[in-house]
């Protein structure tokens, strides 16, 4: 045991929607479950990558099982609605299959053309101890998305979930044991950011796989900026733009922003945050929104009928989200929707819509959570201007135009996802998934999670030495 371990120190997980303890549990003991995992990798590393593979189509059995229940536990311990919460548990199973295409097509063994005798060719290795910190909004989904992988390239995972979702970790990390994954091959860790902290800055760990705010992303790459020997992917957050332009379809691009802005209730990542709009469709797009928004249910994830959001991970996040609505409004923003707490109690939040054309220096911080800015611009120059104006660089939805402008507006537009006419979140695990500026790292992850599991070893092979020195000595 390590001596460092604090032996009193719980963590507790609480259901939002009713603010009652869920889980807890005791602390990990961070030394001795880098030892223990430190210990395992050769033989894990060392197996047939067939067998790594199996036991990750066993695990996805496992999920296939047990979906249900996961879901429940899922939208009771983060809020969501049980059907978002559904779709989040078949996303863990499709990232099997994804991930195993994806360590063939992009870290597979190849055959490389040699103009010597011999061959040429490239291979494979894992890192070795990789630390996986998930965030909150999708509890099983994204760090199952840096696991599997890492599994499959022949790496040992010591997940850390986020302290408000314990419960879910434990329960992904659950499976992958009974599915006959070794238990010091992935392991559960219990903690906060401190934990978090020693975990990176164990000597014995070779990769940090992290999800979560630009905050944690950056004192990560602190720690680590004097040891380039880890390797270290960082998915991080965005202040993402969707951009309207002339359509026939007003009520669908109302549509398209309302799901971007407010699906889990704007706890993701790719969640629209501003909406660049042309002056002139200003005023029958606000009204179209502001129709639907006033419709859109907002209740606890079991309700009936079924919510489209529900409530936000905790009071502490709830009233930072209602502080920061003040702060725009109080700053020169126009309050087209108020933002509501029905209950103080709790962490409800009904969406919220806010001018903020005329507001000077508008801060260019993530609002996570049902909070969408409005932007009106006079063209679509300036739309893609205004739409750039960000040190983040995540996702970006162009509503309307032709391809022409989509053309103009891919071309123009920085970010990791680009789409035209569909909504900015509710990216693909099938595609690269990771964004520019402070929005990562440029280690993407989801079908490109396999480029950062595995480093590329060249090789250049004989079945015997052969060789002399043809030029530069001496007659014997
Ligand atoms: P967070 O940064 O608070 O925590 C994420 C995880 O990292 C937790 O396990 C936490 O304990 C740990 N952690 C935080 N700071 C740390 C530090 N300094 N050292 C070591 N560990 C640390 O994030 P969150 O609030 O749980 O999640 C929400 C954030 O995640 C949002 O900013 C959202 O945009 C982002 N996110 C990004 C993506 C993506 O793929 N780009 C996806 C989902 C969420
Ligand atoms: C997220 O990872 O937070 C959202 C993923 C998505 O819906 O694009």
């Amino acid at each position: 045991m390590s001596d460092d371990f604090v032996f009193e120190k719980e963590f507790i997980s609480y259901e939002p929607a009713t603010g009652r303890a869920f889980w807890e549990g005791k602390i990990s003991d961070i030394g001795d479950c880098v030892y223990r995992a430190r210990r395992a990798w050769p033989e894990w590393a060392a197996q047939p990558l067939a067998n790594r593979i199996e036991l990750v189509r066993r695990f996805a059995n496992e999920v296939r099982s047990a979906a249900e229940e996961f879901a429940n536990l899922i939208a009771r311990e983060t809020g969501k609605p049980l059907w978002e919460a559904r779709t989040e548990v078949d996303s863990v199973i499709a990232k099997v299959e994804i991930s195993v295409r994806a360590y063939a097509e992009r870290t597979g063994k190849k055959r490389l053309d040699s103009a010597l005798q011999g061959t040429a060719s490239v291979r494979h290795k894992p890192h070795g101890v990789m630390v996986v910190l998930g965030p909150y909004n999708f509890p099983a989904h994204l760090p199952n998305g840096h696991i599997v992988p890492a599994l499959i390239a022949g790496n040992v995972i010591l997940f850390k979930p986020s302290e408000k979702t314990l419960a879910t970790g434990q329960f992904l990390v659950n499976l992958f044991h009974k599915a006959g994954v070794p238990e010091d091959v992935v392991q559960f860790i219990v903690g906060g950011v401190d934990e978090g902290k020693k975990l990176i800055a164990n000597p014995n760990i070779d990769g940090v796989l992290f999800t979560g705010s630009l905050q944690g992303g950056v004192s990560i790459s602190r720690t680590l900026s004097a040891n380039p020997a880890k390797i270290v992917a960082l998915e991080m957050g965005g202040n993402n733009p969707i951009v309207v332009i002339d359509t026939p379809k007003l009520a669908d691009a109302a549509a398209l922003v309302a799901q971007s802005a407010f699906a889990t209730s704007g706890q993701r990542c790719t969640a629209a945050r501003r909406l660049v709009v042309l002056e002139h469709l200003y005023a029958p797009l606000i009204d179209e929104l502001l129709k639907l928004t006033e419709r859109l249910i907002v209740d606890e994830p079991f309700a009936d009928p079924a919510p489209f959001m529900g409530p936000v991970i905790d009071g502490e996040t709830a009233s930072r989200l209602q502080e920061s609505f003040v702060h725009l409004l109080t700053h020169g923003g126009k309050v087209l929707k108020h933002m509501r707490r029905p209950d103080d109690r709790l962490p409800f939040l009904t969406p919220g819509i806010i001018d903020v054309t005329n507001m000077p220096d508008r801060p260019d911080v993530e609002l996570f959570g049902p909070i969408l800015q409005v932007i009106r611009v006079v063209d679509f120059d300036a739309a893609i201007a205004e739409a750039n104006n960000t040190r983040f660089g995540l996702s970006a939805s162009l509503v309307g135009g032709g391809p022409q402008d989509y053309n103009r507006f891919w071309a123009n537009i920085r970010a990791g996802i680009i789409n035209w006419n569909r909504p900015t979140s509710g990216a693909s695990s099938a595609a690269p998934f990771g964004g520019v500026g402070l929005s990562g790292n440029h280690r993407p992850a989801a079908f490109y999670a396999a480029d950062y599991c595995a480093y590329p070893v060249a090789s250049t092979e004989m079945d015997q030495p052969r060789a002399n020195i043809g030029i530069g000595l001496k007659d014997s």
